[in-house]
């Protein structure tokens, strides 16, 4: 009978419930010697411990710009500010007096922090709470540093041994010599041979994302920026032969589209979603211009042959051409009237081109912002460019790389084969090869001669490709 079999059931689990406990109440007769208690915990350690926390969940509501509750959580100082209510965020030594631990640790849905989501997991709200109660120290070198700036910097993960699917190509870049392609991964950068797209070495710690690759005009460095949508933001600079990371120019709390070398390698310019524009000095690293004149994303980034300027493209929907020296604007370019993704100068740096959401290349003069050509039209918007001499190329989420003539942007010739969007695209001017990476996963490289495949493979090391009619559709995240 049912009713026999549940009690029996009970009375078994019952008799082994008692047992437990009878074993817990006798070993812990058994008292532990001294020596073995566990020592105290370290104390917690702020830029390691809760910046990273912080960054990662309340960047999004109380960052820079209109914080929730007139709260930031940028920098120390701004965490120790009250916000609207009035009553102290921190107060050291007092969780149960501090507002942050309050609202994190509370049981009610309404309230908790953050607002919308889940709840921290339980150690990272003890830690906070350890934390305060430790005296809320700060140990970094300035409390007004951006918290993502102070966090020790730690090892990315690794990328996936083997994909199981192809990831979207969002950056590629050809080495100097013009045998290497690099491109983007995830949490890597392959490189490949461009004659027959063989894996030659995979470089990782790097960021999940990575939205530019540039390489410094000898070689020897290649600039990877990326990071991780609304939490973080890096760019590195990798010796490309070894994958030796050799240099750290800048991170954020959101992240980095571009980085670029300025033609003589002594100058890197980065530009990201804080929509700032950064000059670093590559042998100091130091960051000596910060440019805020965008009012959204920078998107796009390049350098004038002779290195004295710099053009942007933006999210705001204009184009922008810089002073490289004192960081100033020069000129502004609406033409568009919606966002700009390719940005690029003509060689004798009299003209700039930009590429955009109007499905449109423009050339324009640097000095006053007058368009004086625009290309025909695209299926759909020009996400990528390159302008080399008189090869004006362009990629589209149609799915075609077009190339123009720099003098009038007459449409020249188009590359085809692509399935998918086409997110970047690259030239190498002595080999003669262009090279796209679309959203598939696929790389193609053709022979800007004659308009030729060389080669095209899917970027994604140890993938193999089902029967082709099976092929899954890619995803962002690979893992
Ligand atoms: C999705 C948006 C969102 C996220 C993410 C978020 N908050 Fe908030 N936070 C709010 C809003 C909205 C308020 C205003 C109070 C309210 O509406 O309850 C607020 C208020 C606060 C306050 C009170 C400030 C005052 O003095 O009035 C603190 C402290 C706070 N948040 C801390 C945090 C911390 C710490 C995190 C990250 C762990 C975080 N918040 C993440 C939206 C957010």
């Amino acid at each position: 009978m049912v009713k026999s079999e549940d009690f029996r059931v009970n009375i078994r689990y019952l008799s082994r419930f008692v047992f437990a406990v009878l074993a817990v109440v006798l070993l812990s007769g058994h008292r532990a010697p001294a020596a073995e208690a566990p020592a105290a915990p370290a104390p917690v350690v702020f830029s390691k411990d809760i910046a990273p926390v912080l960054v990662k969940n309340c960047n999004a509501c109380h960052g820079p710009r209109e914080p929730k509750a007139n709260f930031q959580v940028t920098s120390f100082q701004s965490l120790m500010k009250a916000g609207e209510s009035g009553s102290a965020s921190v107060t050291p030594g007092k969780p149960e007096d501090s507002e942050l631990f309050n609202l994190i640790s509370s049981t009610d849905k309404d309230s908790r922090i953050p607002k919308d989501g889940d709840a921290l997991p339980t150690e990272q709200i003890a830690l906070v709470k350890r934390w305060i109660a430790e005296g809320a120290k700060f140990d970094g070198p300035n409390p007004q540093a951006m918290l993502a700036d102070i966090i020790p910097h730690t090892a990315q993960p690794d990328p996936p041994a083997a994909y199981r699917r192809p990831v979207p190509i969002t950056a590629v870049a050809f080495s100097p010599g013009g045998e290497e392609l690099a491109v983007s991964g995830y949490h890597e950068v392959s490189i490949w041979n461009v004659q027959n797209g063989a894996l030659l070495r995979r470089i990782k710690n790097v960021a999940e994302r990575v939205y530019g690759l540039n390489y410094s005009p000898d070689g020897k460095l290649l600039a990877v920026a990326g990071g991780m949508p609304g939490q973080s933001g890096e760019v590195k600079a990798f010796d490309p032969a070894t994958g030796n990371l050799v240099k750290e120019l800048g991170s954020s709390s959101d992240v980095i589209f571009r980085a670029v070398f300025n033609p003589a390698g002594t100058k890197l310019a980065s530009a990201g979603a804080d929509r700032t524009i950064r000059i670093f000095d590559v042998a100091s690293q130091k960051q000596e211009k910060l440019i805020e004149d965008h009012a959204d994303w920078v998107v796009g980034l390049a350098w004038s042959l002779d290195g004295k300027r710099l053009a942007s493209a933006s999210r705001d929907k204009t184009s922008k051409v810089f002073n490289a020296e004192n960081g100033e604007s020069v000129t502004t370019y609406s033409g568009h009237g919606d966002q700009v993704f390719g940005v690029a100068f003509s060689a004798d740096g009299k003209h700039v081109f930009t590429s955009g959401m109007d499905k449109r290349i423009h050339a324009w003069t640097t000095d006053n912002g007058q368009k004086s050509a625009t290309a025909p039209p695209f299926d759909r918007e020009v996400l990528g460019l390159v302008a080399v001499g008189d090869k004006i190329i362009g990629c589209s989420a149609d799915g075609t790389v077009r190339q123009f003539r720099g003098d009038g942007l007459a449409h020249f010739r188009t590359y085809t084969g692509n399935t998918d969007s086409v997110f970047a695209v690259a030239y190498h001017d002595g080999s003669k090869r262009v090279a796209s990476g679309s959203f598939s996963g696929e790389i193609r490289i053709w022979n800007a001669e004659d308009g030729a495949i060389v080669t095209s493979f899917i970027a994604a090391p140890g993938y193999v490709a089902p029967h082709p009619a099976a092929a899954p559709a890619p995803v962002a995240n690979a893992k």
